[in-house]
């Protein structure tokens, strides 16, 4: 099982020749995907060797291969994690019965809703992310760039394996919908509000792979739980390349902010800004912004989606072993809820919280990410300590987002709002000024002025490796 063919057009360890139906269909959506990908790929850097990691195959020693390659070429594959013989449901209605290895018809669309909705994200950020090549800090950071591109480009492969595989000619349809979708296009947008969003600069790039493919991490977790057998292995795989991308944008973040600390002290007033680099207050509210438009992605505080989903199986809690009970019937989450215009904290039963029950995991790994930034400025001698604002502030989705709130959890009206909300998130100005720093440093070993160099370099490389060859 564990074994690649990677002499076929599709790498792939699902045995995909041995289904020949199936093959023709996905070699058939192969030259689409390869279109979309030159189409909205990064621009202007296909026709560069980029040093990428490939998954050539599941085992520890396979999945990272690196090399060499321009992107069209990529041996973009479909890899499984290997199926773990008398697997039973883990949670929900049907606890401790088999699994599925086929998509029960009564679940068949709340099914495709979740494995459409997480392959959209998929290409949406690539596309965000079109045109960052042209103003990467280094060479480094471009390589870093391209690596999250072409693993997201995997991502869609997975979801689209699925859609094809078990859900027929509606699944083939999702599928060629998934490559006309557009990010922020007006008439044909990506599903999430997230996905529209543009990524401009590298500031929001980084913003982006810390909070927003950290949703990811976590939507991925709940549904590696999964009864159906196949989207839990295929999620169990993705996870290993999703920590990748979180690692760009926390470290990325990281040495923006080192690079602050040290340009404030050597400016007489203490102002990077004006020695090219970006002030933690701004830092601060980047952060603000994509941190709470991350939140919103984990859907609404009391969801009966949420609850029929975990009910029948499909959609667990993240590591879902760690816990003792598994059907949830009966029991309760302690939280804040809206009620009458006032938040209220109190008992909702278990499974309609569940949205809120990961959306806090999620918010306990954010914070271990900034307590590191923090560590660093704390390390440069700087006395600045950057925080993540109450989920309550700034949201577009869910009971929160009907009232305003200040970061530190305040209620307040609208009116208030608006005249305080370029304190809190960025401004116009705020872009200009980022986007003003952001000038493309493609000389080996070299930085930009506004973020400090990695601590290593890919795969045990120098920092000044050709990580891509112009
Ligand atoms: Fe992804
Ligand atoms: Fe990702």
């Amino acid at each position: 099982m564990g074994n690649v063919l990677t002499d076929e057009k599709i790498p792939n360890n699902v045995n995909l020749s041995g289904d020949k139906r199936l093959q023709r269909a996905l070699e058939a959506w192969q030259p689409a995907f390869i279109d979309w990908w030159k189409q909205m790929g990064p621009l202007g850097w296909q026709e560069r060797d980029i040093y990428l990691r490939t998954a050539v195959s599941v085992e520890t020693d396979g999945w990272a291969h690196f090399d060499h390659v321009k992107m069209p070429d990529y041996r973009w594959g479909i890899f499984l994690e290997p199926k773990q013989e008398g697997r039973t449901h883990g949670f929900g209605d049907l606890y401790g019965q088999p699994v599925w290895d086929e998509v029960p018809g009564e679940f068949r669309n709340l099914m495709k809703r979740l494995i459409v909705t997480q392959g959209d994200t998929e290409p949406a950020s690539v596309e965000q992310q079109r045109d960052l090549g042209a103003t990467a800090p280094s060479l480094y950071d471009l390589r870093n760039l391209f690596q999250v591109n072409v693993e997201e480009g995997r991502h869609l492969w997975a979801m689209v394996y699925l859609l094809h595989t078990y859900f027929g000619r509606d699944g083939r349809e999702e599928a060629e919908e998934l490559l006309a979708r557009r990010s922020g296009d007006a008439d044909k947008p990506r599903i999430l509000g997230a996905f529209n969003e543009p990524t401009s600069h590298w500031l929001s790039f980084f913003m982006f792979t810390m909070f927003t493919d950290r949703d990811g991490k976590y939507q991925l977790s709940a549904l590696a739980e999964s009864g159906f057998d196949p989207l839990a292995r295929t999620c169990r795989f993705m996870l290993t390349e999703e920590a990748h991308h979180m690692f760009v944008g926390e470290s990325g973040i990281q040495r923006v902010v080192k690079r602050s600390c040290e340009l404030m002290k050597q400016d007489p007033n203490g102002d990077p800004r004006t020695l090219g680099g970006i002030d933690l207050p701004t830092v601060q509210k980047y952060a603000n912004l994509w941190y709470s438009l991350s939140l919103d992605l984990f859907g609404g505080e009391v969801s009966s989606n949420a609850a029929d989903a975990f009910a029948a199986g499909i959609k667990g809690r993240y590591k879902e072993d760690r816990y003792d009970e598994h059907k949830l019937v009966g029991s309760h989450f302690a939280m804040d809820v809206l009620e009458a215009g006032k938040v209220v904290h109190k008992d909702i039963p278990m499974r309609n919280a569940l949205n809120e029950v990961l959306r806090t995991e999620y918010i306990k790994d954010c914070q271990r990410g900034v307590d590191r930034w923090n560590k660093t400025i704390k390390d440069e001698g700087v006395d600045f300590e950057i925080k993540l604002p109450s989920p309550k502030f700034h949201r577009q989705i869910g009971m929160w987002s009907t009232v305003q709130f200040t970061p530190d959890g305040q209620m307040i009206d609208a009116e208030t709002f608006a005249k305080r909300r370029g304190e809190w998130l960025p401004t116009a100005e705020d872009e200009t000024f980022i986007k003003s720093l952001m000038h493309p440093v493609y000389e080996r070993g070299k930085f930009a002025s506004w973020i400090a160099p990695p601590g290593k370099g890919i795969n045990g490389l120098p920092g000044d490796f050709e990580y891509v060859r112009l």
